[in-house]
């Protein structure tokens, strides 16, 4: 017999379906609860609602427990390579060696961006934040492909591949352009990451000779954000993706929602926090004791998580890395024993135990882009192009899901019941 959940509203009962996921969670279908009884399910910051079926990531925030298409992300660390877990999240399986080559192929021949782009680059003023120009110019690219399509496989996957390799390219000019510095041309005989940080870094009279110890690092770090199933920034782009808008004003739109610092700008809040207290400007224990007022607005950031209720594998991993990262590059950061003091401090403090508030991703990942060399402003932009592959796939997933309809959601509403227009004239 099907399992059903029984709610009663106003001496009405009625029997909701539950069904089950491949890991065992559970959930309760309500597409016809306001159908049959008239009411909504209220729940703000949908902190209890499954928006979709999803087959690309699992997460048990419990176990701190996260698998890309069923593989466990501390699977991928030793052996790093960022476009094979592209190719994963994206088809759903991991590419044979002649599906890698032609990926990379197809990585190469979109690394460029139109010439006529560059005039959009120009428009913005120098301290342009680079997550605006980034969703800026993702949205760009649609002008300048107008007529593309994804309905079949060989047409998606051009379109992910430009995707992926022209946000690699954007976000260097990003750079480039708020240093003044000349525009880098992607160099085919680069692989993603190295091709990367040569556009940011090389000089048309001096190339960036790309160290394998910093090019690992970033794949590394790409592939921890690649994707995170529902998360802000992804459920943006379903819900503007639901509407049939196409791949790329539906990414651009997840880079808005990205850029705020409960999300992915979490990271440059964390070096920001960091380095307050380095300058001395703030003790540890004080930041702290901040973190647990709520009247202070202050929260301990890179801490704590809406589905984590443990660490999140990705900080521990993250974790790890920053000293073989850090000890590979010869440099050593205070600001990581400085993380490290706050991290113990908070795992002892009744307040976060209590709550269980825990690092997230974004609490180490900083002191590794630093060591790197990629400049703060930049950290949410390396964000985003770890995300890509997951934005791609979660819209791909929703795209050819013929049963997929708008995002709409309701409301309660709570203002002024019927209410007449009173003309200018006779307003107090
Ligand atoms: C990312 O969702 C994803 O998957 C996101 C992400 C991804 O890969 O896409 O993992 C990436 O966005 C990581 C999160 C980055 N943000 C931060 O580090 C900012 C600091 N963290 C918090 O603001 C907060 O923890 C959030 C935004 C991450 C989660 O917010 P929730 O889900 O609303 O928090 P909660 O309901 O679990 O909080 C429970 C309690 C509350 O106190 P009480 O009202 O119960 O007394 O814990 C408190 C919160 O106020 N709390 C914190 C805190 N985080 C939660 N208190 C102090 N400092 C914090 N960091």
């Amino acid at each position: 017999m099907s399992r059903t959940a029984t709610l009663t509203l106003d001496g009405k009962t009625i029997e909701l379906p539950v069904f089950e996921g491949s890991e065992g969670e559970v959930g309760i279908d309500i597409t016809q609860l306001r159908a049959q009884t008239g009411a909504i399910a209220y729940d703000p910051a949908f902190g209890n609602t499954g928006a979709c079926k999803s087959a690309i990531t699992f997460i048990d925030g419990d176990k701190g427990i996260l698998r890309y298409r069923g593989i466990p992300i501390e699977q991928f660390v030793d052996s790093p390579n960022f476009i094979e877990v592209a190719q994963l999240l994206i088809n759903g399986k991991l590419p044979a060696q002649e599906e890698l080559v032609r990926f990379r192929a197809r990585l190469t021949a979109n690394a460029h961006v139109h010439e006529g782009m560059r005039h959009h680059f120009e428009g913005f003023p120098p301290e342009a934040p680079p997550m605006a120009i980034l969703s800026a110019m993702i949205n760009a690219l649609f002008c300048y492909d107008p007529h593309f399509s994804v309905e079949s496989d060989e047409e998606f996957e051009d379109a992910a591949a430009s995707l992926l390799s022209k946000v690699r390219t954007i976000a260097a000019y990003t750079y480039r352009k708020s240093n003044g510095l000349p525009f880098m041309y992607p160099d085919p005989n680069l692989r993603y990451c190295g091709n990367f940080l040569h556009m940011m870094f090389s000089m048309p009279y001096e190339r960036y000779e790309v160290a394998p110890e910093v090019e690992e690092a970033l794949n590394l770090i790409l592939i921890l954000h690649a994707d995170h199933e529902q998360n802000c920034s992804t459920s943006t782009v379903r819900v503007v993706g639901s509407s049939r808008a196409n791949l790329f004003a539906s990414v651009s739109a997840g880079v808005c929602a990205l850029w705020g610092p409960l999300h992915g700008g979490a990271n440059v809040a964390v070096m920001e926090m960091l380095d307050q207290i380095h300058r001395g400007g703030l003790a540890p224990e004080q930041c702290i004791k901040m973190a647990k007022d709520k009247s202070s607005g202050f929260k301990l950031m890179g801490f704590g998580h809406r589905v984590y209720k443990n660490f999140d594998p990705r900080a521990r991993v993250l974790k790890d890395s920053c000293d073989k990262v850090l000890a590979k590059l010869g440099k050593k950061d205070p600001l990581l024993d400085i993380a490290r003091k706050l991290e113990e401090l908070a795992l002892n403090d009744p307040y976060f135990v209590d709550r269980k508030l825990y690092p997230n991703v974004d609490f180490y990942s900083g002191i590794i882009l630093r060591a790197m060399g990629i400049p703060l402003n930049m950290f949410t932009v390396m964000f985003a192009i770890g995300r890509m592959p997951g934005w791609i796939a979660q819209w791909k997933e929703q795209h050819d899901d013929s049963s997929v309809r708008i995002a709409r959601p309701r409301q309660i509403y709570t203002g002024n019941k019927l209410t007449d227009y009173v003309p200018l004239a006779k307003r107090k």
